[in-house]
């Protein structure tokens, strides 16, 4: 199949992961506090999450904090979660009105006490909706997910109620903090960098791969239906011949 046969053939994407990079540059160009970048970092999300509901995308995986992120300062680490705390009070009643599902993957018991709050009640109150997925990985970093996933079935293990021989792919998928996702089927990388940086490695096993300069709060509807152009031009074959 020749490139021009090929373009735009493909379903759209199933599932899309997002890492919204570039909100500190996004601020710092303009003189602003970094603070100030991720608060325009919430616009996309809204703009995003409308239009993959309305394409047919059913997940819809959001990068809000990484674990490496308990790194920064601890002026920027309390406006994230201010403002993700803000986000999901102004948003829960609009986001039930439309259908979505919210759910979060990380470590969550690091999470402020009221910011933890707000997202249990968030997920509580959309539990019932049937629409797009959005979840939001928070505290989130791979490698500790797929280390605890270990230790749980090592657990079990230990106590003789696993056989060793019964762990595979399935089981092991089970037991992660992302167990109720599918796999990824486009990562989206804004910021300039190619990288995928902790996010989601075990999902992301055949996902195609978008990185786009844009930066996460210029990112806008033009930008997303470009990535899924894109997606669904390409030719995925799973490994298959
Ligand atoms: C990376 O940009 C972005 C983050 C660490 C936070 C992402 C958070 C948002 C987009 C806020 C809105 C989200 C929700 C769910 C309401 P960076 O600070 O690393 O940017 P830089 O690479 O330019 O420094």
């Amino acid at each position: 199949m020749d490139a021009s046969s090929r373009e735009n053939h493909g379903p759209p994407p199933g599932h899309v992961a997002v890492i919204m990079d570039g909100n500190g540059r996004w601020a710092e160009a303009r003189g602003l506090p970094r603070s100030e970048g991720h608060r325009a970092g919430a616009e996309p999300v809204r703009t995003l999450l409308k239009c993959a509901a309305r394409l047919g995308v059913r997940h819809l995986t959001l990068y809000a904090f990484s674990s490496e992120n308990w790194q920064r300062s601890p002026e920027e680490i309390g406006s994230l979660f201010t403002l993700l705390a803000r986000y999901l009070d102004s948003e829960t009643a609009e986001l039930l009105s439309s259908g979505v599902r919210l759910n979060a993957i990380g470590d969550l018991s690091r999470l402020p006490g009221p910011s933890l709050a707000a997202l249990r009640d968030a997920v509580e109150a959309l539990s019932g909706n049937e629409g797009i997925t959005l979840t939001l990985a928070i505290s989130y970093g791979s490698r500790a997910e797929i280390a605890q996933a270990a230790a749980r079935l090592a657990a079990r293990a230990a106590a003789g109620a696993l056989p060793p021989e019964d762990i595979d792919e399935g089981l092991f998928a089970s037991e992660l903090w992302s167990a109720a996702l599918p796999d990824v089927d486009l990562l989206i990388r804004t910021g300039g960098d190619k990288r995928v940086s902790n996010f989601l490695l075990w999902k992301i096993a055949y996902a195609e791969l978008y990185f786009t300069d844009t930066l996460w709060p210029d990112f806008g509807e033009e930008d997303f239906l470009k990535a899924i152009d894109d997606f669904r031009s390409r030719e995925r074959r799973f490994g298959r011949a």
